[in-house]
């Protein structure tokens, strides 16, 4: 036996429990298990959950933030002209440099798993060589799935659909797309036909940017939900942002969320960009941007929160830490009530796994021995305190550590220390 953690609080409300791993892998889930030689942790009654998981990142973009320039206006057209103008000046070490950095971020977050697109739209192919180099170097302790991103568009910029298969050639796991990006609504809907098919025949998952827009006529994502029932690829395909859908005619999107519940599409909302980049020719009210969150799992879809970017052209904030993401996606999704709350952790662990087909992930006999413990005793106080990872375990060793949020106080008849939780 390598390692015990006892008195664990798990995710699904089991209370006290001990979880053995044996080479890397969970070997029993039980109360008060007899195990004797292996070493142990108390988990103190916090909870211990598998490890986060963000279905949606830039890593290629990833902390160049001012590079070439500021996005000045922090709108979605200007960070794509901005990354842009940076691309020529990448170079494959300097890409692999930030990637590695925020992969250090992620895992003193407990971000175990991560998918993230690529742009392959340059011909040299140099950010998809640097990420399948940087995929290699955390394989150990980080799962890296890297998205075929077409940026500039898959049929606007010539070479991209050539690029792509390149770099599903080199290894890169996933077809993207980009359909609102197209030059028409045509376009955009024969560019999701040309990938789908693509995917279907080379066996592959689907993750496109899908609608991120304000144009409640960007309807993409019926064409994707289409061509994902029509080629049987159902739970392999995932439309990404999908803000069109929040403003959205109200009977359409009645028609349409059953739509992509027969389909078998996932979703995935990235709160902290979409609340940033969209409503940006409104005036007030401005909308938040937001796909329709609670809609979605009211009707049967997976829906993963995702990170997006962090200190990017795009984004000049972020850390790679999803109780942050999971706490904005139930402030603007308004999932205030205790099941929706739960719903919003499930959105950074369980259903992103599901959504990459993560293998052998969660609290079971069987799975990884993949665990963070946090300084929280369930999933709410933990998006409430964007709780501190205070130990993050892969295949059994810990591999990263955090001290517990607390304050020393110095006031007359008040404790010395608060540590910010009921219990
Ligand atoms: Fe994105």
């Amino acid at each position: 036996m390598q390692l015990v953690i006892r008195n664990a609080n798990l995710p699904d409300g089991r209370q006290g429990v001990d979880i053995a791993i044996a080479d890397g892998r969970i070997v029993a889930v039980d109360k008060n298990l007899a195990v004797h030689g292996a070493s142990e942790i108390d988990a103190r009654d916090n909870l211990v959950t598998p490890p986060f998981v963000d279905a949606h990142f830039h890593m290629d973009a990833t902390l160049s933030y001012g590079l070439p320039r500021v996005n000045q206006s922090g709108t979605l057209l200007e960070g794509i002209a901005v990354w842009g103008e940076l691309k020529p000046d990448l170079t494959q070490e300097a890409i692999v440099e930030r990637a590695l950095r925020y992969c250090d971020w992620a895992v003193g977050r407990g971000l175990l798993a991560i998918r993230s697109h690529v742009d392959i739209c340059d011909d040299r192919l140099l950010a998809a060589e640097a990420l399948l180099e940087v995929k290699k170097q955390v394989a150990p302790y980080l799962d890296l799935q890297l998205v075929a991103f077409p940026q500039d568009g898959l049929l606007r910029s010539a070479s991209a659909f050539t690029n792509l298969k390149r770099a599903i050639a080199m290894g890169v796991d996933v077809v993207g797309g980009i359909p609102h990006f197209e030059r028409t609504m045509a376009e955009g809907a024969e560019s999701v036909r040309l990938l789908c098919e693509y995917a279907a025949e080379q066996g592959l998952r689907v993750d496109m940017h899908c609608d991120e827009s304000d144009d409640p006529m960007s309807r993409h994502i019926e064409t994707l939900a289409f061509h994902s029932h029509r080629l049987g690829m159902q739970g392999r395909v995932t439309g990404s942002h999908l803000t069109s859908m929040h403003s959205m005619d109200n009977y359409y999107v009645s028609k349409l969320l059953p739509l992509i519940r027969e389909a078998g599409v996932a979703a995935i909302a990235n709160p902290l960009i979409n609340i940033t980049l969209q409503g940006r020719h409104d005036t007030y009210p401005k909308r938040r941007g937001m796909t329709r969150v609670p809609e979605l799992m009211a009707a049967g879809v997976d829906v993963a929160f995702g990170q997006d970017c962090a200190m990017d052209p795009w984004y000049s904030l972020g850390s790679g830490d999803m109780l942050e993401v999971a706490h904005m996606g139930l402030h603007v999704a308004q999932m205030t009530g205790q099941q929706g709350m739960q719903a919003c952790f499930r959105s950074v662990t369980e259903t992103p796994a599901r959504i990459l087909g993560l293998e052998h992930y969660g609290v079971e006999v069987g799975c990884h021995g993949d665990l963070v413990i946090l300084d929280a005793a369930n999933p709410v106080e933990a998006i409430r305190l964007r709780a501190a990872r205070l130990k993050v375990i892969r295949r059994g060793v810990v591999i990263s550590e955090s001290p517990a949020a607390h304050a020393h106080l110095s006031l007359p008849g008040r404790p010395e220390t608060v540590n910010f939780r009921l219990g």
